[in-house]
């Protein structure tokens, strides 16, 4: 059934509801480039400010998938799980946890992105190993899980174009910040992926899309509920992004600080979260006789499988990571504990050093970024290095070091009020 757009804008526009073919129809007809940007800016708008209830947020994720291919892993002989965060600073955790739970005996088909604004992307961060490729066909993605268990490339175009075409009208218009939107948007695309479970990793705090622990709860219920209807065993955990994760922010850095965890070291934190989520996702996927996550770290299984996945995707593992050629300290002036470091201004600071993006098709500096030398809690001395900043260029200091003004208070005792790393778990 056709509808006028106009229609369509208005019902939402005056507080009611979009009927299921109202929804086909505003998606598909967008998708083929016959509702025009203006008439989709305005709907988006409407749903921002209005809302979508469940029925509705249900129709429109379906509808985005159907507006492209749905991948299909049922030939393999192994459950399928997969893990999406909605993104933070430092959040390397899919570079160990993809090769980890592969060696503990899921398949790990993982379609990521690339970072825009102050958070980073998975994509971003693999490209900094020489020689490694995003871009796959489906016959390499199956070549690469057959191979290493687990395989993280870019998602190709016929995967939900509609949610494409919408996120790129929704970050010129002001309408990113809408659950409804945010939710439908993410799982369109992975229930197209074609997953059979997913963990889901909701990030809460400065550096995070939700900025309190409410907003987060209903972006993870709604999207539990999404997965659950689509058939996807689908769990979420709520954690902190009021601090960066790990002590590395930045794509080289942060692939040198997962290979650390894969050799059992690495920051607790990055540790803590990587072996939970691998144990949400091997529970979820329903793996029979799963292997436990912090012996396959121990006993070298996970590294294994990382070198395989890198390698089968032209990647050298053993290839020395770029570097910056440019360093800057920032000291503590005074001493005390470090009670509060800001993942925002820390991302923010990574970005302009070059770690990030200001548009999509910019470059992103492999070398560039942050390393932390102290952790919210930590006992630091006057005049010891807080954080040593990374550049290409010196020119890019001056900024960074503008964003990083506030990022941290030093204080005579602890008692910060962070939030927990892991603050809650959310199930259908
Ligand atoms: N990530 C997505 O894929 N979509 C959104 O809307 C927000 C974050």
């Amino acid at each position: 059934m056709g509808f006028d757009a106009i229609e369509v804008i208005t019902t939402k526009r005056d507080g009611g509801e979009l009927s299921t073919a109202h929804i086909d129809w505003v998606v598909a007809a967008y998708t083929r480039g016959e509702v025009a940007d203006e008439q989709m800016s305005a709907l988006l708008m409407a749903i921002l400010l209005n809302g979508m209830n469940r029925r509705e947020i249900a129709d429109w994720t379906q509808a985005m998938i159907r507006s492209g291919e749905r991948m299909d892993w049922s030939a393999l002989d192994r459950p399928t799980a997969d893990k999406h965060s909605t993104g933070g600073v430092g959040d390397k955790i899919t570079l160990p946890l993809a090769p980890l739970v592969a060696a503990c005996g899921a398949y790990i088909p993982q379609l990521s992105g690339r970072g825009l604004g102050h958070t980073g992307g998975t994509l971003d961060k693999l490209e900094s190993i020489p020689g490694w490729r995003a871009s796959l066909s489906n016959a390499e993605m199956l070549h690469v899980i057959r191979t290493a268990g687990a395989v993280v490339c870019a998602a190709g175009s016929g995967l939900a174009p509609a949610d494409k075409k919408l996120y790129a009208l929704r970050d010129v218009t002001g309408t990113v910040e809408s659950i409804p939107l945010i939710a439908s948007s993410i799982m369109s695309k992975k229930i197209a992926e074609g997953t059979g479970s997913l963990v889901l990793d909701v990030k809460v705090g400065s550096g995070a899309f939700m900025k309190t622990v409410e907003n987060a709860r209903e972006l993870a219920e709604t999207m539990v509920a999404l997965g659950a209807d689509a058939g996807v065993r689908t769990v979420a955990l709520l954690t902190a992004m009021d601090r960066p994760l790990g002590k590395a922010v930045g794509n080289a850095l942060e692939v040198a600080e997962a290979v650390e965890v894969l050799a059992g070291g690495g920051p607790s934190d990055v540790v803590e979260l990587t072996v939970r989520l691998a144990r949400e996702m091997l529970e979820a996927a329903g793996v029979p006789d799963a292997r436990d996550p912090e012996e396959a770290l121990k006993d070298g299984s996970a590294m294994d499988a990382w070198r395989r996945m890198i390698s089968a995707q032209g990647g050298d593992p053993d290839a020395v990571l770029p570097r910056a050629a440019e360093f800057v300290e920032v000291t503590a002036p005074e001493s005390g504990v470090l009670a509060t470091l800001d993942a925002l201004k820390v991302g923010v600071a990574a970005w302009r050093l070059g770690a990030g993006r200001a548009r999509k098709e910019d470059p992103v500096s492999a070398g560039a970024g942050i390393t932390l030398h102290a952790k919210p809690g930590d006992l630091v001395r006057s005049g010891m290095p807080l954080m040593t900043l990374h550049a290409d260029e010196t020119s890019r200091f001056a900024r960074a070091l503008q964003a990083l003004e506030g990022a941290f208070e030093i204080r005579p005792s602890s008692g910060s009020g962070l939030l927990p790393l892991i603050i809650d778990r959310v199930t259908a």
